[in-house]
């Protein structure tokens, strides 16, 4: 009888205790099994819980259509784009945290603090190891020259990276320039534009083209891919080239993260926040992900560190985001 009641305290206890735990929703336009060793970290110093939707796409109607009735707190987006969709259709709470504007450069936040980055991403010009080699392209610019007809693969222009990197282009030299430079750059391909990122470096691998745009991060996952041993194949014929070293920089994306408006439990989102853009959390966005920090005191993991230290460009995300519906302009009328 006794052991009966001590194990019914027990269980009592265990439902008191999840009853009693917070817990944070959060639609994320990442998918969740890359977030998942980041979220477990927090929950194991603060008890907090997570629970998370895949929401790839229509994330703003989504939220509009929920209104205060949304069980998610927190929105997290890759590309800068998404973020600021956010924004503009007033769904996002100001975060209204010192921490954060320590933590993150102006450049990579919201002047009205309604989101922030929470890591970088670096697009960078993918070469063929053995028939190119990374000395060989020194800017972005290059890539339209006549030059490399017929040696370039390519993603969709329409993808939310090709874009980004195509509004920085035309915050940087103009619509007129930047559009020639598509169609130079389209004029150079070995191929229809087709795949993501990883499937540039395998068309590399097989001979299909010689030079790719691709984010960093994607190097790291092929090369320490254990379910496709091949991807470790495509990651060893490429090298990282980064690009405008002696102007601008490289270019550089986000992923990237706000507090709804219907959120009924913003502080604690706010503290995730602080938290995600701590060192502590920075760091394993880079060993984890192999992202770039968004915090400037975070050292990059080791194998991040071995791509080379280089110059990232400082334009101003909001840049990005307001030349992008031009952009999208450009690739349709290019055909990228
Ligand atoms: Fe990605």
């Amino acid at each position: 009888m006794l052991r009966l009641l001590i194990g019914f305290c027990a269980v009592f206890m265990i439902n008191n205790s999840l009853a009693s735990a917070e817990s944070l929703g959060i639609y994320t336009q990442r998918q969740p099994f890359l977030l998942a060793p980041i979220l477990d970290a927090y929950s194991a110093k603060t008890g907090i819980q997570f629970q998370t939707v895949y929401a790839p796409d229509g994330l703003a109607t989504r939220i509009q259509t929920e209104g205060s009735n949304t069980k998610a707190d927190l929105v997290l987006t890759v590309d800068i784009s998404r973020i600021k969709e956010l924004a503009d259709t007033d769904l996002l709470a100001p975060m209204d945290s010192e921490i954060i504007k320590q933590n993150v450069p102006p450049h990579l936040r919201d002047v009205n603090g309604s989101w922030t980055a929470l890591s970088q991403r670096a697009r960078i010009i993918a070469v063929s190891k053995n028939r190119v080699g990374k000395e060989a392209i020194t800017t972005i610019e290059d890539l339209a020259s006549p030059k490399w007809k017929g040696r370039i693969c390519s993603r969709k222009g329409s993808h939310v990276y090709n874009r980004a990197l195509l509004a920085s282009l035309i915050a940087h030299n103009g619509a007129e320039e930047a559009k020639k430079w598509v169609e130079g750059f389209v004029q150079n391909l070995a191929r229809r534009p087709q795949g993501n990122d990883r499937a540039q470096a395998k068309a590399i691998f097989i001979g299909q083209c010689d030079i790719a745009l691709m984010n960093t991060y994607y190097f790291g996952k092929m090369k320490y891919s254990k379910d496709h041993p091949e991807q470790i194949e495509w990651a060893d014929s490429i090298e990282i080239a980064f690009f405008n070293q002696t102007g601008r920089g490289q270019h550089m994306n986000i992923s990237a993260a706000g507090i709804l408006k219907g959120s009924k439990k913003k502080q604690i989102a706010r503290e995730f926040l602080e938290w995600l853009t701590s060192t502590e959390a920075q760091l394993l966005y880079t060993e984890i992900n192999f992202e770039y920090p968004v915090n400037p005191d975070t050292e990059f993991s080791r194998e991040v560190a071995s791509w080379g230290e280089f110059k990232m460009d400082q334009l101003p995300m909001i840049d990005i985001a307001e030349n992008s519906p031009l952009a999208q302009i450009i690739i349709n009328e290019t055909g990228w």
